[in-house]
């Protein structure tokens, strides 16, 4: 049986996995995090003491990494050789790691058969920055979520404020702005938007309205809500 597959892939900070996610449970379709498995993997190689720049080091311990998705009350939870690490992946240093090591083609290589598996025996919408691209290039939907720098540093500030933690706005940006040259610009599956996604600028946008953007365009080839 052929699965419907929507494909939602983006910069850093543009609302991919919140929107994704909502899209996701409207549709009854299983929610894909593949920066998860990224963040995953980068969390092994900072707990080895690798650094982002040890090609070879990096390209050895992929063997020794296996990364598996289970669902928890229909939430994604990641665990790396069998540990459940979705509590410890969400940190900035993590992030950027991932970032910089994503860049390796043995750990691409190893992610996206993983994400190819899941969209083969389920209905996903799966975000990341090649899924349209690379790993789900026939997608019924592809969808390229953007927002400009200052909303997505506005936004990230507003988060770790609540959090109370401290957030300095022009670091943030900064910080954002780099994270956007590397995956944008790296050799292997670089971000860019698939010729036959729809681009959605969700700058201006609230949450809902963008969620609403996506069910329409779902609709549209006939992939239809159920809440
Ligand atoms: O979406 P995120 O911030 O959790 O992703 C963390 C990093 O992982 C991101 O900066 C680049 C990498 N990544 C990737 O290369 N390909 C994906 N499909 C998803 C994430």
């Amino acid at each position: 049986m052929q699965h419907f597959n929507i494909a939602i892939d983006g910069p850093a900070g543009a609302g991919k996995s919140t929107i994704a996610k909502a899209a996701a449970e409207r549709l009854g379709f299983i929610y894909v995090d593949t920066g998860a498995m990224y963040r995953a993997m980068a969390l092994y190689f900072l707990r080895q003491g690798i650094g982002p720049a040890e090609e070879s080091r990096i390209a050895a311990a992929c063997g020794q990494v296996d990364i598996t998705i289970r669902y928890e009350n229909g939430i994604q939870q990641v665990l790396l050789n069998g540990e459940n690490v979705s509590g410890l992946i969400r940190d900035e240093a993590v992030g950027n790691m991932a970032s910089a090591t994503s860049v390796y083609l043995p750990v691409r290589e190893k992610l996206v058969e993983l994400q190819k598996q899941l969209a083969a025996r389920e209905d996903v919408v799966m975000d990341g920055r090649d899924i349209g691209t690379c790993v789900l290039p026939h997608a019924q939907v592809k969808i390229y979520l953007t927002a400009s720098v200052e909303e997505r540093a506005r936004r990230r500030c507003l988060e770790l404020q609540k959090k109370g933690q401290e957030a300095d706005l022009e670091n943030i940006q900064e910080t954002i702005r780099q994270r956007d040259y590397r995956d944008m610009h790296r050799e292997n599956s670089p971000l860019v938007q698939a010729e036959d996604a729809v681009l959605v600028d969700t700058s201006d946008l609230t949450v809902d309205e963008v969620i609403a953007r996506i069910l329409e365009i779902a609709a549209e080839k006939g992939i239809k809500a159920k809440k």
